[in-house]
């Protein structure tokens, strides 16, 4: 008999639209029918009789209001079939409901690091539901470094008895570019400002870029990652974080503002790069998590030119995860950022599920 699972998505913006066509294109052995897709926090396609969504035409139907969290457990409960939430949306308050769909035995697939990077109390909620007979299971790879496989190995090591010393790694695909312009093994007088302008531009940032340049985005995901190895970190905020954001720039209101008077800050950073180059080093904007000494933090690190974070390209991410198992790190690199990706992440962490439920 042929394996069938139902899906709800939430979310058809970037990565939610790409997870669409890459399900709509998916070529395997279980079929996935989608009995709800939110295409945003408005509008919804599903019907009564759990008729599957036509993925092809989903843009231009005819949508219903969103149902409330609440009635969408019940409607999806009502199926009576193995069923898969995918969360492509960064919504808080879908996260905060993973525990009551993991409780109704609704599994969870998703990019969002909402659900895993904010207090310990909803990690832990989460986790201790998961735990329980007949729950959902909760995949979540893309909500570190896009889909390149780190939470995955990182729970096989320490599923299988392995002991977690160290991780270090630039995980954000803004950051990484920023720096990895501005920062080289030449010799370069380009500046801090004009990078980060450069990578508005070519959309590499949030609107705001200080969203990017506050730190949080990579603090949510040491958090994630700490937490994965043992330790109970409170939150992303529970520890230090470096902001690249000018303390004087802090009330600045419009981006425009910022943007124009970030060049008044170039030699502060432009020190510390000359500093790092004079001792053969580059600046990379990185994430640690040091298990045995208990401590988590985001800033900015200097690495030799010979290192591996130095020769690092694009706005790709990497990690080194040392572990008793891995005394020399596991080193795990590429595109941490992207719709087609993520989705692609996203869509495997489904396929894993729909394999086990
Ligand atoms: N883009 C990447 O490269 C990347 C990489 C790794 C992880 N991620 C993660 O992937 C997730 C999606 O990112 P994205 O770039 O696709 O964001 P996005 O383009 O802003 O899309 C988010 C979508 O979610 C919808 N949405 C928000 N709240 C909703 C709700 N309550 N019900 C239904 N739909 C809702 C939004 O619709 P409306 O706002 O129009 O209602 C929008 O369509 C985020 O958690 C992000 O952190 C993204």
């Amino acid at each position: 008999m042929v394996k069938s699972v139902n899906v709800a998505i939430i979310g058809s913006g970037v990565v939610g639209s790409s997870y669409i066509s890459q399900l709509k294109n998916l070529k395997n052995n279980i079929v996935f029918n989608v009995v709800y897709l939110a295409k945003s926090s408005e509008s919804a396609l599903y019907s009564t009789d759990y008729k599957p969504v036509d993925l092809a035409s989903y843009e231009t139907a005819t949508t219903s209001p969103t149902l409330p969290l609440n009635d969408l457990v019940k409607y999806l409960k009502g199926a009576n079939k193995p069923t898969i939430l995918v969360d492509n949306t960064s919504s808080q308050a879908i996260a905060d409901y993973y525990p009551t769909f993991i409780k109704e035995g609704i599994s969870i697939a998703t990019p969002n690091k909402k659900a895993f990077s904010s207090d310990l109390k909803s990690w832990t909620e989460l986790f201790q539901a998961a735990e329980q007979p007949d729950a959902g299971l909760v995949y979540h790879e893309c909500s570190v470094g896009a889909a390149l496989p780190i939470i995955a190995p990182l729970k096989d090591l320490i599923a299988t008895g392995d002991k977690v010393d160290s991780i270090e790694g630039i995980f954000s695909g803004t950051l990484s570019y920023i720096f990895n312009e501005f920062s080289t093994a030449e010799k370069s007088d380009v500046k801090f400002s004009d990078v980060v302008i450069k990578a508005k531009e070519l959309g590499y940032t949030e609107p705001d870029p200080r969203d990017d340049l506050n730190g949080l985005d990579v603090a949510r995901k040491v958090t994630i990652l700490a937490r994965l190895s043992g330790l109970n970190v409170e939150g992303p905020t529970s520890f230090p974080v470096e902001s690249l954001i000018p303390k004087e720039l802090e009330g600045v209101t419009s981006v425009a503002e910022f943007l124009e008077k970030l060049p008044n800050y170039d030699a502060d950073i432009q020190k510390v790069k000359d500093e790092a180059f004079a001792e053969g080093k580059v600046l990379r904007f990185v994430g640690k998590v040091d298990v045995n000494a208990n401590k988590v933090s985001v800033g900015i690190g200097k690495y030799g030119f010979d290192h591996p974070f130095a020769s690092l390209k694009g706005s790709d991410n990497v990690v080194s995860i040392k572990t008793g198992k891995y005394p020399n790190p596991l080193i795990i690199q590429g595109a941490g950022a992207g719709a087609e990706i993520t989705a692609h992440g996203v869509l495997a962490d489904t396929i894993k599920i729909a394999e086990r439920i």
